[in-house]
């Protein structure tokens, strides 16, 4: 059976762009209840540990300077098979190959700065959780 959880980060390159409120609103229309929400920093470590997964890739490198660059939103969301649910919504990884109307399609720039972050898992919905929020700031 599919989790109810997913996390997503908006990236840098969406931030400084100021599309978090046009994001978070097509969150909110997608059926996406938040029930965590931060507005932070990563440094280039935590960027190393959260990104951990892809350390042998030839890409780990640009992506957590990138992802280090400057602030993101970090939030929790819920629905029915969040997980797939999410990445259906956002679009592809790429944003040239992503659906019309997708939010990377909308606010990504390339590959590496493609707007969101999506969980790939159940399982790695809850690690990304907990690796930016306590207990305490889950609603
Ligand atoms: P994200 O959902 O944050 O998860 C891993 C990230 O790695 C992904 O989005 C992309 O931003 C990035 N990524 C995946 N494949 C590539 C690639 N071929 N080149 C550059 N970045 C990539």
């Amino acid at each position: 059976m599919s989790g109810n959880i997913t996390f997503t980060m908006i990236k840098p390159n969406a931030v400084s762009k100021g599309f978090m409120g046009q994001i978070i609103t097509k969150i909110a229309e997608g059926g996406f209840t938040i029930k965590a929400l931060k507005f932070t920093r990563l440094s280039k470590e935590q960027a190393e540990m959260f990104y951990a997964v892809h350390k042998d890739r030839p890409f780990f490198d640009a992506l957590t300077d990138f992802m280090s660059s400057g602030p993101i939103y970090a939030a929790i969301l819920e629905k029915e098979n969040a997980v797939e649910a999410y990445r259906n919504y956002i679009g592809a990884t790429n944003p040239e190959e992503a659906a019309e109307g997708s939010i990377r399609k909308l606010y990504g720039t390339n590959i590496q700065a493609n707007a969101v972050h999506g969980s790939d898992s159940d399982e790695n919905a809850i690690i990304e959780g907990n690796f930016f929020f306590s207990e305490l700031e889950k609603f």
